[in-house]
């Protein structure tokens, strides 16, 4: 039976709390956290994506940044931290008035640079003007999805969407659709400025390095439901993205999380992943994270 999954009345309604999520950027948020020791990476989430978004010129002098779903605003604290100086105006986007709270807190040593917008990002960002780069850190997966399709019987709404832009469907159902996220590529594809979006992937991308990675994968999947706190998030189907992106004329480069964030101790990653035995804390940490953002994909649209 078709169904649409919301997840709008959750943020808007209940006290969002991250701690019971696996989020990259909270476990890497902090320079004294323990996961970002235990994988020898040197600076927090937000201070690398901001060297890659650099190296990729997408960062400038003078940069205004929108960030979209910006949690705890852990992202974006540490992006400023590292490279405030490049940075002349942020808006922060988000359906959580808690968590609207929260980021004003993170990002109090910056508040004459940054101003913050309470809504949908499906219904701000067409209105936006004046930023120059989006970031959307795993956040689509909270967008509305369409569930439980056959894809022999598409709803018509379903079929247009399919069709318009030539996207792959299994051959057998039920299957799930990411309309949310696709309805925000093209919001965003329609500003055209760059974006960087993550999050969790249906059709994961291995590092080449760490073939290992792959067991038990599937690397050509179709969104999953993952059960959290009073909600549930599905994973991307970034092909689908990607061919959005495309079919609206934007370039698109993406890749595995893991290697965008700089984790290359493929030999020590090999050992733990394969012997699932860790026998110190640092290789437990090391154990889950491997795991678990494995499947992560980043996305630019340029
Ligand atoms: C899973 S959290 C991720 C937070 C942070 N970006 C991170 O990587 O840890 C999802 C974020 O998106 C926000 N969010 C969810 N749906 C949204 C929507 N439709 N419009 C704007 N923000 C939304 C939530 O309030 C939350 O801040």
């Amino acid at each position: 039976m078709p169904g649409l999954h919301d997840t709008r009345h959750y943020h808007l309604h209940h006290p969002v709390d991250l701690m019971t999520e696996f989020t990259v950027c909270e476990s890497l948020g902090s320079p004294r956290s323990t996961t970002l020791r235990a994988l020898g990476l040197g600076k927090p989430y937000g201070a690398i994506l901001g060297d890659r978004l650099m190296e990729k010129g997408l960062l400038r002098q003078g940069a205004r940044i929108c960030e979209v779903g910006g949690g705890y605003g852990s992202l974006m604290r540490g992006l400023l931290a590292a490279h405030g100086a490049q940075v002349e105006r942020v808006v922060m986007v988000d359906l959580s008035r808690a968590l609207i709270g929260v980021q004003r807190k993170a990002l109090g040593p910056w508040k004459d640079r940054v101003r913050f917008i309470l809504g949908d990002a499906l219904e701000v960002l067409p209105a936006l003007s004046g930023a120059d780069l989006f970031i959307v850190n795993e956040m689509i997966g909270d967008l509305p999805v369409w569930t439980g399709l056959d894809p022999n019987r598409l709803p018509a709404d379903a079929a247009a969407v399919v069709n318009r832009y030539g996207l792959a469907v299994p051959e057998t159902g039920p299957f799930h659709f990411n309309i949310g996220a696709i309805r925000l590529v093209e919001a965003l594809c329609r500003k055209g400025i760059p974006a960087f979006l993550s999050e969790h992937s249906s059709d994961p991308i291995i590092p080449r390095e760490m073939p290992f990675l792959a067991k038990g994968l599937d690397t050509n999947g179709w969104p999953r439901e993952i059960r959290l706190t009073a909600h549930s998030e599905y994973t991307i189907r970034f092909s689908h993205l990607e061919q959005v992106a495309r079919a609206l004329g934007r370039k698109v480069e993406s890749g595995s999380l893991l290697e965008l964030i700089g984790y290359c101790s493929a030999e020590k990653a090999r050992f733990i992943f394969n012997a699932r035995a860790c026998a110190t804390d640092e290789q437990a940490l090391t154990f889950e994270f491997l795991d678990h953002v494995r499947e992560y994909r980043w996305l630019i649209l340029r």
